[in-house]
């Protein structure tokens, strides 16, 4: 039988997804108390990053430990990865030793490649057009303080990228609003604005998206692999700063969040940041709840 994957949110049902959502929040006060289950014990994660990363590496390898399991970083340097083996050798070597992969890489094609040739589980660690694992700790970290996401206004400030992407399955499947707020020639991808039609507006005036938003969400302007177009989106994307007018415009109780790293000073103000609408560190912290929680969904 093929294993399920976690490749976009829509891998999982709406009912799978809150299920996770739950689960992660018994693990987290598992971890307030230090009282761990070992549910995965004797159980290996494969984690090949092709990008950087701090949280989302820190974060599976963290969960794995506390669930009594392991977890093994693979890098390009050092691993026969970076020197061409094909991504299909690699994912029915892996498949043969451990229990889990997870991927970070560039085009998203070549996590579903890995997939396809793959007999355990693999998991969407963020690749060009999409970063799940983000979304299920921002849909939590937005439903345990302000309840059900369902019915509100989500507003995306800033490029039309990975995140944007996943945030737009998310309105689908969790029937919120999304306002993205972005500039022309950096609007999502046509396919995807399509599949969630209904849910998805694009809005040029950044004030106009923004107005009574339950949640303000940005990213950084230039994603990983974009770094050579920094400057000059820094000038197209001037406008779509989340500062205090910006924030002014969404409810008073609206929540600000960024998947980090943030630039301050571009895509969002120190003063938001660091503000009290701000839930960017408790948002981090939730990466490594919810992703023991989707551990436990596909390896039990
Ligand atoms: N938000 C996020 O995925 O962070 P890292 O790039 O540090 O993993
Ligand atoms: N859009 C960003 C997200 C980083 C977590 C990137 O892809 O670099």
């Amino acid at each position: 039988m093929k294993p399920r994957h976690f490749l976009t949110l829509d891998s999982l049902t709406h009912d799978e997804l809150l299920s996770i959502i739950s689960r992660a929040l018994e693990l987290k006060e598992q971890f307030k108390n230090k009282s761990y289950e070992p549910t995965l014990a004797n159980k290996v994660l494969g984690m090949i990053f092709e990008k950087s990363s701090t949280r989302t590496r820190v974060s599976f390898e963290a969960g794995m430990a506390q669930l009594g399991g392991h977890a093994i970083y693979l890098a390009p340097t050092g691993t026969q990865i970076g020197r061409g083996e094909p991504i299909q050798d690699t994912a029915r070597v892996l498949s043969r030793m451990v229990d889990c992969v997870m991927l970070r890489t560039f085009e998203h094609e070549r996590i579903e490649t890995f997939a396809e040739y793959s007999d355990v589980p693999v998991i969407n660690g963020l690749s060009d057009s999409f970063h799940p694992c983000q979304l299920l700790a921002d849909m939590l970290t937005y439903m345990e303080l302000r309840g059900s996401i369902e019915g509100k206004k989500v507003v995306w400030l800033g490029d039309g990228n990975n995140m944007c992407h996943s945030y737009m399955n998310a309105a689908r499947i969790f029937d919120f609003q999304l306002s993205i707020a972005c500039p022309e020639g950096f609007d999502p991808d046509a396919e995807i604005l399509a599949s969630t039609k209904g849910h998805v507006v694009i809005e040029r005036e950044p004030e106009t998206a923004a107005k009574s938003a339950d949640l303000v969400v940005t990213d950084v302007w230039a994603s990983m692999g974009q770094e050579d177009e920094q400057a000059q989106r820094i000038e197209k994307f001037a406008k779509y700063q989340v500062n205090t007018d910006l924030m002014e415009c969404a409810n008073d109780d609206a929540l600000f969040m960024h998947c980090l790293p943030a630039h301050r000073g571009e895509e969002v103000s120190e003063a938001i940041l660091e503000g009290p609408q701000s839930v960017v560190w408790e948002e981090a912290g939730n990466r490594l709840h919810s992703q023991k929680a989707l551990l436990e969904f596909l390896l039990l």
